[in-house]
């Protein structure tokens, strides 16, 4: 079992991503939520990764509220994807489970001194701003990290939010420089895989057919998604970006990429947050991720469907 620590802004897929996880007691053990600013503002995440414990049945699980704004630059949001509550689709009660005291970026740091080292992972579902003012503010936790596995970046799909740049990696992209600077060995979901992970008719109705509250939420929720995406790519269904995540963590092998090195734009306006992945290996830098290309779509939507299915 690994240890995780889901760090997010939900949005539909990154609460899809949250009931995997909680679904997934064999293989994570989620140590706790922490909120940061992203699709929408930090208020709204917060409610919204309660709202998502809340539908599980697990009131127990810890959610810190963290940052509520990149480390230098003015917050950008996505209420045009994800609706202006961020989790818009079913109508869910408003949580009333506790809110932890402490905030994200201490909790990231107290459970990285606390736990043995090397023996967490940390999952990034959104901008990356907790993580790295936690290393920043606490740099001898980056060596006890296990692993860092995040929602972020692309390559050959370039960009979603501008042509050059995804969106977690573009809200915050000094954040993301001091992660992938950090010398914490790193796995990278980027757009290349995301895209092809697509919410098709049939695989939404299995959500559906579950018969279950959570199969319900999860059914509407990537309903509320494929309508943005049909839209704007034209494509069979929107893509349930993190959810790769904890994919990964389940089953690896749904997976395949390549240790390549990872740069992050932070200087240009026209590219800003673009991840310069040297996937050809065309410079001597040093790799510093995992970068997946390729997901077995259809293992992945069996794995997520019998998982949401216990819940
Ligand atoms: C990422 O941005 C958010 O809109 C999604 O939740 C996902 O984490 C995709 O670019
Ligand atoms: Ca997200």
């Amino acid at each position: 079992t690994r240890k995780i620590i889901i760090d997010t802004d939900p949005g539909q897929d990154d609460a899809v991503a949250i009931l995997l996880a909680l679904a997934s007691p064999e293989e994570v053990e989620v140590l706790g939520i922490t909120a940061v600013a992203g699709n929408v503002p930090l208020e709204l995440t917060v409610r919204n990764a309660r709202i998502v414990c809340e539908l599980a049945g697990r009131r127990d699980v810890a959610v810190h509220a963290g940052c509520d704004r990149p480390m230098g630059r003015d917050l950008v949001t996505a209420e045009y994807i994800h609706g202006k509550t961020g989790l818009d689709g079913p109508v869910l009660p408003e949580p009333t489970m506790p809110l932890q005291e402490a905030h994200a970026v201490e909790f990231i740091i107290d459970t990285l001194r606390a736990q043995p080292e090397g023996s967490v992972t940390l999952c990034p579902l959104g901008p990356l701003t907790n993580i790295a003012t936690a290393f920043q503010r606490a740099p001898e936790i980056v060596a006890r990290v296990q692993e860092i596995v995040l929602m972020g970046g692309a390559y050959f799909e370039v960009g979603n939010v501008t042509p050059a740049a995804e969106f977690n990696i573009y809200v915050d992209p000094e954040a993301a420089e001091i992660v992938f600077k950090s010398g914490v060995p790193i796995t990278v979901m980027p757009l290349d895989v995301t895209h092809k992970a697509l919410t098709t008719r049939p695989r939404i109705e299995a959500f559906r057919d579950l018969g279950t509250d959570v199969g319900r939420a999860v059914a509407e929720w990537t309903d509320f998604f494929e309508r943005f995406d049909m839209e704007k790519y034209g494509s069979e269904g929107g893509p349930l970006h993190d959810p790769c995540v904890i994919a990964y963590l389940i089953k690896p092998q749904l997976f395949s990429g390549r240790h390549v090195n990872v740069e992050i734009e932070t200087q240009s306006d026209l590219t800003r947050g673009m991840t310069v992945a040297d996937w050809w290996g065309v410079t001597d830098r040093a790799p510093n991720a995992m970068f997946m290309g390729d997901v077995d779509a259809d293992g992945f939507f069996d794995l997520l469907t019998g998982r949401l299915a216990r819940l």
